[in-house]
């Protein structure tokens, strides 16, 4: 069954049409890597609408629908729900307020519902891995983890973040990568206290940690690591933090299987962090699952109550954040199975001094 058949069984069944515009749930269903086109979906047919940009790879690479050359676009959607009796057609959550107003005024015969009837659907579907979307991201990690060895030999008192954030790019592009899987964290010091610093040229000292959170791309799919690295000595402080959040990383991840609750894990790292005297320093959440885009649901957080299937894939990346000092996040991506699970990333989790 390709992934629009799996979407039809998954939604009501009185759907009468769907429409999917936003760029990963169009590139998750139509397979075909693309910045425009319009995919509509009606209970027995399927139309990908699209430019003279990409009408040649559309044709080759799209699963399940039937590829149309785009003309006016609106009149096209017009004449394909009267063609097929539809007068009612799902919108997705993610499309923006000027999207939506377009279709209302240029498609007049058609009520466009914009519920999350279409995007909790396509969630859920992407929320399971396909063996070759586990293997995309295994090989997007398997370029991080490269990366991550090499600028262990880069990383030195004098060099600044953004060289180090620029190199960690570069040696991802060399090694096969598409792409970031987004902007490139690399904090030093004081800076290590913002949990997504914006890399600056402040330059690294001894005695510092440097938290580095960044993943490659491939095919669309992304990775995502975060690892802490000491230069030089660092202080019994630093080295309890450390400690305190590898421990939480390590147990939060031992409890992780099919079943389980995301609240229920970020619970686990959270009460190791608080009972080791760092409550109010760890603020966001334990993790979130990833595939197109570097956060998809579920997630794992003390703010919601998201059930984590087999299938799916979630980071573990519990953190303290102490302003005006430190900070250290150790961010792993894990497999849930049945059993438990399978961890994705391949880089040393101890503390590396260099
Ligand atoms: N690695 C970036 C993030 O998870 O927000
Ligand atoms: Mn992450």
């Amino acid at each position: 069954m390709n992934r629009i058949e799996k979407l039809r069984n998954k939604l009501p069944a009185n759907t009468k049409g769907a429409i999917v515009i936003s760029d990963t749930n169009r590139e998750y269903l139509s397979k075909l890597l693309s910045s425009a086109g319009t995919l509509l979906i009606f209970p027995d047919t399927a139309y990908f609408i699209i430019d003279s940009r990409y009408i040649e790879v559309a044709k080759k690479n799209v699963v399940g629908a039937e590829v149309i050359l785009q003309g006016k676009l609106y009149e096209q959607i017009s004449e394909l729900c009267s063609r097929h009796g539809i007068d009612e057609v799902l919108c997705e959550e993610e499309i923006s307020l000027a999207e939506y107003n377009a279709l209302k005024a240029n498609v007049g015969s058609v009520h466009f519902i914009a519920d999350d009837t279409l995007s909790s659907a396509i969630q859920q579907e992407r929320a399971i891995k396909e063996p070759k979307e586990l293997k995309m991201i295994c090989d997007a990690q398997a370029i991080t983890d490269a990366a991550f060895l090499e600028i262990l030999n880069f990383i030195k008192p004098g060099v600044s973040e953004k060289q180090v954030a620029a190199e960690l790019e570069y040696t991802m592009r060399k090694l096969g990568a598409d792409g970031l899987a987004f902007e490139t964290i690399v904090a030093s010091g004081t800076n290590g206290s913002m949990p997504h610093a914006v890399p600056s040229d402040k330059l690294i000292q001894n005695g510092e940690f440097v938290t580095m959170d960044y993943g490659a791309k491939l095919c669309g799919y992304c990775s995502d690591m975060t690892r802490t690295v000491a230069v030089g000595e660092v202080g019994e402080e630093q080295k309890r933090i450390y400690d305190t959040v590898l421990n939480a990383h390590l147990s939060s991840m031992a409890a992780a299987k099919a079943g389980v609750y995301g609240d229920y894990l970020d619970k686990i790292a959270r009460d190791i962090i608080y009972e080791a005297g760092y409550e109010g320093c760890f603020g966001h959440s334990l993790g979130h699952s990833l595939g197109l885009d570097i956060h998809e649901k579920p997630m794992s957080s003390y703010a919601r109550h998201d059930l984590l299937p087999a299938g799916t894939i979630m980071t573990i990346e519990p953190g303290i954040y102490i302003e005006g000092k430190y900070g250290v996040r150790i961010e792993n991506m894990i497999f849930i199975t049945e059993k438990g699970y399978k961890n994705l990333t391949g880089s040393e989790r101890k503390l590396i001094t260099l």
